[in-house]
């Protein structure tokens, strides 16, 4: 998520300034102070496009953050300006500051520190120990993130990078060198890369399967979206919990005319190309397990083979009359057309969750629109 989407969602510095103070004395016991200051004065910026806050004079340690940050795949030109842009940014010191603050004690920032504001938490990319810090971002609640750490205190696995300590609402982890699969701009790397993605969390699936009755996971799922959408209604004023509920009423129907079981697993939740990394050897790494959690075992496989998370996935997904590649953790993988209908069906409910759950979490009136708009597309597709 860049800078300019959280100055529009939240009241981003006051809960920056904050946070930054917490993490200091949480994890590095240390009294901090931050805020604004002159560009004279300054010890630490945010430029324009980088979204991260550096010492002015960064190392290239840190600079090569932002090169990985930047890594365009849509076009060559772009990532040629992309480039050129960041070589720009990250070698020109106090200029073209689009906010500087002070923190003292002066020792407490290296140019080695890259202070990365995410979704939900913030990032201390510290290049000098190789290690990054990620603590959740005051005035958000600790919901996932406790998620995260319950689910990665519970599962070891080799794409799984290990927390080399932890708190109640931090943790400190290994930095990864390479990019996320979604910035990876060789063909050949990005293909095999989802490949490898598909082979772990299929490990994950069959470590953890197990069945649920079908009706029983459908209707729960349908009473915890019917809760979710009249608080979504009054806390957010969504404007589409109608139209989301026959969604929802008219998918539960479809499920369990030839389907009687449902094969569950542990799953990711958000199995996008943000969340998969490839390491400088080609090796992939699974994180942001903040919505882990037990689904089907086609739900991740929806999410990234149909690419869910982007304007028109969903239309892929539902053209397809036999979407074969939502089985890579399905042991039985025989279904005739119906089952796929009734397999889609599941997908849908659990997406539809996966949203309302996500925007049950924001600050307060932020999301809503986003919602809305996903209902509306949903609503197109299956009229
Ligand atoms: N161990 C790591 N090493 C290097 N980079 C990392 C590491 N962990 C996370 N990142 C980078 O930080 C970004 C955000 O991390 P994460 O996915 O955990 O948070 P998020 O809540 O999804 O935030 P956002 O939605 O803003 O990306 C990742 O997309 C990745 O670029
Ligand atoms: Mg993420």
């Amino acid at each position: 998520m860049d800078l300019s989407s959280m100055l529009a969602r939240e009241d981003f510095f006051t809960h920056f300034f904050a946070t930054v103070r917490k993490y200091y004395k949480e994890v590095r016991n240390m009294d901090v102070e931050i805020g604004f200051s002159s560009k004279k004065d300054c010890n630490l910026v945010i430029k324009p496009y980088l979204s991260a806050a550096t010492a002015p004079n960064m190392s290239s340690r840190a600079r090569s953050f932002f090169y990985s940050e930047w890594n365009v795949r849509s076009s060559f030109l772009k990532y040629i300006a992309a480039k050129a842009g960041v070589v720009l940014l990250t070698h020109s010191g106090k200029s073209f500051a689009q906010f500087a603050f002070r923190m003292t004690p002066e020792d407490a920032l290296t140019p080695d520190l890259v202070i990365a504001p995410n979704n939900r938490s913030i990032r201390f990319f510290d290049y000098k120990s190789g290690t990054v810090g990620c603590i959740i971002k005051s005035g958000f609640t600790s919901k996932y993130f406790q998620n995260q750490l319950n689910f990665r205190k519970s599962h070891a696995y080799p794409f799984m990078l290990p927390m080399l300590r932890w708190g109640e609402d931090w943790f400190i982890e290994p930095i990864l060198i390479g990019h996320p699969l979604a910035r990876v701009t060789k063909e050949s790397v990005y293909q095999q890369g989802i490949v490898d993605a598909l082979a772990d969390i299929k490990l994950l699936a069959e470590n953890t399967l197990s069945q649920a009755e079908a009706e029983a996971y459908v209707s729960e799922m349908t009473a915890r979206i019917g809760r979710l959408l009249s608080q979504a209604e009054k806390r957010k004023h969504i404007k589409t919990a109608a139209s989301a509920l026959k969604i929802v009423e008219k998918a539960a129907e479809t499920v369990g005319k030839s389907l009687n079981s449902i094969p569950m697993c542990e799953s990711h939740g958000d199995f996008q190309g943000g969340n998969i990394w490839v390491d400088e050897k080609g090796k992939t790494w699974i994180y942001d397990w903040e919505t882990a959690g037990r689904r089907s075992v086609w739900y991740d496989s929806a999410v990234l083979c149909y690419s869910l998370r982007r304007p028109f996935g969903w239309e892929g997904l539902a053209g397809e009359q036999f979407p074969d590649k939502l089985l890579n953790c399905d042991r039985e993988k025989r279904y005739d057309a119906g089952g796929y209908q009734e397999i889609k069906a599941v997908v849908l409910l659990e997406d539809i969750l996966f949203y309302l759950e996500d925007l049950l979490e924001l600050p307060e009136d932020w999301g809503a629109e986003i919602f809305d708009a996903f209902v509306k597309r949903i609503e197109q597709i299956r009229t």
